[in-house]
């Protein structure tokens, strides 16, 4: 299962994300009980990120060290990318000392695939621009199998900025492969065309979203991603596509509130949403440790 990399959740098969999601149950009873084995020793695992992170980069640090695998991070402002190195030479330079998974993030779609060319190390994709951020994707079906048992039927809503989101792309692609109903909100400009090919239901409003809705995800507003002028004011979009618990009333009674984070809290998500006991935004935090050490643990056992 699983090929040298992992780049998009486009890529993978039913089958492949239930197996990773099933070793990652089992990289969290690791977590909660000794945390640290030696599943990863004698591997070496580097992070570059040319984009701003907390959770996706530290979780892949604690994760390779939770596993015994040696760390190292490249601070992208600080290193010789900034005199003008190329993303290839970077590449192939951490590969030449002895790299196992290199794991990257990028303002440009697409960029972990070209990588992926140039070295024998295992990429992963920590993100690409507004194409794909796999395992924040596998990290949220991971909170949700762990809350709702099975995704078939499962109803999903997904409101926000759909166009710049990556996260957005992920999880509709793993949604839809393992049987969820999945609509998705936000204003018109923010709509990719063409998005209802991807198997989804378009909504205008985020009362038509979430109504009945299982799982109700709230997505960041990209302002970094986004010429000026797709909505008229933050205020606007709080009203009309803002999660609060009054709009978490329309959903069923046991409905959970995901968000990957960051959150612009009471822009996107209302502080008294995100507090709620129905929010989960904390666990999927958790859970983004263990994916990705059940990632790092696939891709390194695959490369033995
Ligand atoms: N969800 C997510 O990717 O968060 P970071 O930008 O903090 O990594």
């Amino acid at each position: 299962m699983l090929k040298k990399d992992l780049l998009g959740i486009k890529d993978l098969t039913r089958e492949e994300i239930l197996e990773i999601l099933d070793l990652a149950f089992e990289m969290k009873k690791l977590l909660n009980g000794e945390k640290y084995s030696q599943a990863l020793r004698g591997k070496t695992v580097v992070t570059i990120f040319f984009e701003p992170s907390t959770r996706t980069r530290l979780s892949f640090e604690m994760a390779a060290k939770y596993l015994g695998a040696h760390y190292g991070n490249i601070e992208v402002a600080t290193s010789s990318v900034v005199k003008g190195e190329s993303l290839i030479d970077t590449i192939r330079t951490v590969e030449r000392m002895k790299a196992d998974v290199i794991v990257t993030r990028h303002n440009m779609s697409g960029t972990p695939h070209l990588l992926a060319k140039y070295t024998n190390a295992s990429i992963i994709n920590g993100g690409d621009g507004i194409n794909e951020h796999p395992t924040q994707a596998l990290l949220d079906m991971m909170t949700i199998k762990e809350k709702k048992g099975d995704f078939k039927g499962l109803k999903v809503a997904i409101i926000g900025d759909i166009m710049h989101s990556r996260v957005a792309r992920s999880n509709i692609w793993g949604l839809k492969k393992l049987g969820a109903e999945v609509k998705v909100a936000g204003p018109s400009t923010l709509m990719p065309p063409q998005i209802e090919k991807m198997g989804v239901k378009v909504c205008y409003n985020a009362e038509e979203a979430i109504k009945d809705a299982d799982v109700v995800m709230g997505l960041r507003i990209q302002l970094e991603r986004q010429k000026s002028g797709l909505f008229p004011s933050i205020e606007e979009y709080r009203e009309y596509f803002g999660i609060n618990e009054e709009r978490m009333r329309l959903a069923k009674p046991d409905a959970i509130l995901m968000h990957p984070g960051p959150i612009n809290r009471n822009v996107e998500v209302t502080s008294g949403a995100a507090n709620a006991s129905y929010s989960v935004i904390e666990e999927q935090v958790t859970n983004g440790v263990a994916v990705r050490m059940a990632l790092l643990k696939i891709l390194c056992e695959r490369r033995n």
